[in-house]
């Protein structure tokens, strides 16, 4: 049977981060978020999918081998493993060791995320990456997770999404710190990249031979029409969230709307690209959105099934749109200059699973196009493996693979899980599944 193979060796995989999967994580910014009742619905993470206290990773991971998956994303709390300053916790390390374990015994290759999104709170409470204060602190972390637990892992992303935690917590002020000041959110952005790259160089210290890079959140802009305002609306936005940050990581230059911040030590600090990409944008000129340069996002087009609550909910951010996808890795392939890119996330929110086993062939599809055109991607990390805390949104969006019953914490594997199974075991995407799910392309 014809199929879409894919390079030997392709990394098979889904994401998670701590906070959204341990429970328990009680020291730091989002749980007191959550306590503040900033959560829809007034949810809160609580005991999440229960892998701190009930050690749940282990049924997951079972889970996750037995769907031909061969590694797997996922973060380290600091606010577990520091939770004062410079005191380091030998019962959270102790989890870490049993974690990583636990994936190495299965066969799963460990790619270990140091800061997705939450910020432990003594952190917290001295500005967080809104000074550079943190750079060291950062530097002394990712030091201390290289020695403790480097003979597990050598596979590394320091930051996860830098342009969403800046946005989000300092233009729309939805996520904390709750603020509205693009100044700030651009010297976080400094700060990140400072961060970063001593993490990056502090991890190379302790293991030579470490791969590091960053999970980038990449939105593909298009007018909503082609008139010319919305063209330099579009352009605008994709400068700034597609663009300065990567750039800056090629030239040591962050090109500002108002001046070029210098961070000469940015430059060549990474071993490989991550990509999280979800969907597009439809953006029509608005002078009354300053925070998203003049830009309104148009609602989303439909994409083949009725629109539960729970889909217009994210489809309210964006298209699903693999085309986009398809485009973007292209752009990356030639950013990447021969380094490897892994795609570090994608996937959709889907209560029924009505709707993911299309939007996996879909993208994977795209994907594979991708890397017939020379982008060179080594893996693919679905987000995510079990339906969990998706931030503000609290349960009510539902990305996994693997249903969890909250009460019971019992699982059950959706049907997409299946079909992300057979393209792991075969490593290709079988004609099958294209026919099957009405794609010709
Ligand atoms: C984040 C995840 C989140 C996912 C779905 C990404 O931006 O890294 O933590 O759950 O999107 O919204």
């Amino acid at each position: 049977m014809n199929a879409r193979q894919f390079p030997d060796g392709f990394l098979w995989g889904t994401a998670t981060a701590a906070h959204q999967v341990e429970g328990g994580n009680t020291n730091n910014d989002w749980w007191a978020w959550e306590e503040a009742g900033r959560i829809k619905g007034d949810d809160r993470s609580i005991v999440a999918c229960d892998w701190w206290r009930g050690e749940r990773y282990r049924g997951d991971f079972d889970l996750a081998r037995a769907l031909h998956q061969n590694a797997h994303r996922l973060s380290i709390e600091w606010s577990r493993v520091e939770p004062r300053a410079g005191e380091w916790d030998r019962e959270a390390f102790a989890f870490y060791r049993r974690v990583l374990s636990a994936l190495r015994e299965r066969g799963l290759v460990p790619l270990v995320t140091l800061h997705h999104f939450a910020n432990p709170l003594w952190v917290r409470a001295r500005g967080a990456w809104e000074t550079p204060a943190i750079v060291p602190l950062f530097e002394r972390f990712a030091t201390q997770v290289a020695h403790e637990l480097g003979d597990l892992c050598d596979f590394w992303i320091t930051l996860n999404e830098p342009m969403v935690y800046a946005y989000t917590g300092y233009v729309n002020a939805q996520w904390p710190p709750g603020k509205s000041d693009f100044g700030l959110a651009m010297r976080v952005l400094v700060n990140m990249l400072r961060g970063h790259s001593a993490a990056y160089r502090a991890l190379h210290r302790v293991q030579p031979h470490a791969r590091v890079g960053i999970a980038h959140n990449l939105l593909a802009f298009k007018p909503a029409k082609p008139a010319t305002l919305n063209r330099i609306v579009v352009n605008a936005q994709n400068q700034i969230y597609n663009r300065i940050f990567l750039l800056a990581l090629q030239d040591g230059r962050l090109r500002l709307p108002l001046g070029v911040g210098r961070i000469p030590e940015a430059v060549g600090t990474q071993d490989f690209i991550g990509l999280n990409f979800y969907f597009s944008r439809r953006v029509a000129v608005d002078w009354r959105q300053p925070g998203t340069l003049f830009g309104r996002t148009l609602p989303a087009q439909p994409w083949g099934v009725a629109y539960d609550d729970e889909l217009l909910g994210w489809f309210g951010k964006g298209d699903i749109d693999p085309d986009s996808f398809y485009h973007t890795l292209i752009w990356l392939g030639k950013y990447a200059d021969g380094k490897p890119i892994y795609i570090t996330e994608n996937g959709v929110c889907d209560r029924n699973d009505e709707l993911r086993p299309r939007y996996l062939v879909a993208y994977l599809a795209a994907m594979w196009r991708a890397i017939q055109a020379g982008a060179p991607v080594k893996g693919y990390f679905y987000w995510t493996l079990v339906d969990n805390f998706e931030w503000i949104e609290g349960y009510a969006l539902r990305f996994g693979l693997i249903a969890n019953d909250r009460a019971t914490q019992q699982r059950a594997p959706k049907p997409s899980a299946a079909v992300y199974a057979r393209i792991a075991r075969e490593n290709a995407l079988a004609e099958e599944l294209i026919e099957q799910y009405g794609f010709s392309s």
